[in-house]
């Protein structure tokens, strides 16, 4: 495993539609266990493949793993995931972004969300996720088709962090990470 670097705005790669997977091979797997190292270093609850700079269906979830407690993590990786049911109701969360690090908005969303995908094994999968699990299997998925929570906000905030985070994306932000990004 090894850890990647995190790409951020203005990289236009974090727009462009990934790539479906063809099967869940060795590469793969070394994939997602890279993603997870990734993740968890950063230290965040989601990763999509893009944001290492990977073009392909490809996510990592965790919303369970406690700081410094290895032991809680319970980890899902994910191949070619798809949406196949939402909710009517809706929720809101405030979301951040590995990939837009320091900055964390109200996002409304589906509640609820029913997810088909690929396993580790290869094996087509369903999994039924409510609370933020939901939210963050929705943001990753987002991320697999160009798009940010960012573009969930109005454009006026929208266009305010990406054009801060333009000029700042250089230079180390001088905010503690405190809350979880996806
Ligand atoms: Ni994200």
């Amino acid at each position: 495993m090894s850890l990647r670097t995190i790409i951020t705005p203005p990289d236009p790669r974090l727009r462009r539609i990934c790539a479906p997977v063809e099967r869940v091979d060795a590469s793969v797997l070394a994939l997602m266990d890279d993603m997870l190292e990734t993740m968890y270093d950063a230290p965040g609850i989601g990763l999509a493949a893009i944001q290492i700079a990977v073009e392909k269906r490809v996510i990592v979830v965790d919303v369970a793993k406690r700081k410094d407690d290895a032991a809680s993590a319970d980890p899902i990786c994910l191949a070619n995931p798809e949406i196949v049911w939402t909710s009517e109701e809706r929720s809101t969360y405030e979301e951040g972004c590995l990939s837009v690090p320091d900055f964390y908005e109200d996002v409304e969303r589906p509640a609820r969300c029913r997810v088909g995908y690929l396993d580790r094994n290869g094996k087509y999968q369903e999994i039924e996720a409510d609370d933020i699990l939901a939210t963050c299997l929705q943001h990753e998925i987002d991320h697999l088709n160009g798009i940010l929570f960012v573009d969930h906000l109005s454009r006026l905030k929208r266009d305010r962090i990406l054009k801060k985070f333009s000029k700042t994306a250089k230079l180390e932000h001088p905010f503690p990470k405190a809350r979880a990004a996806l």
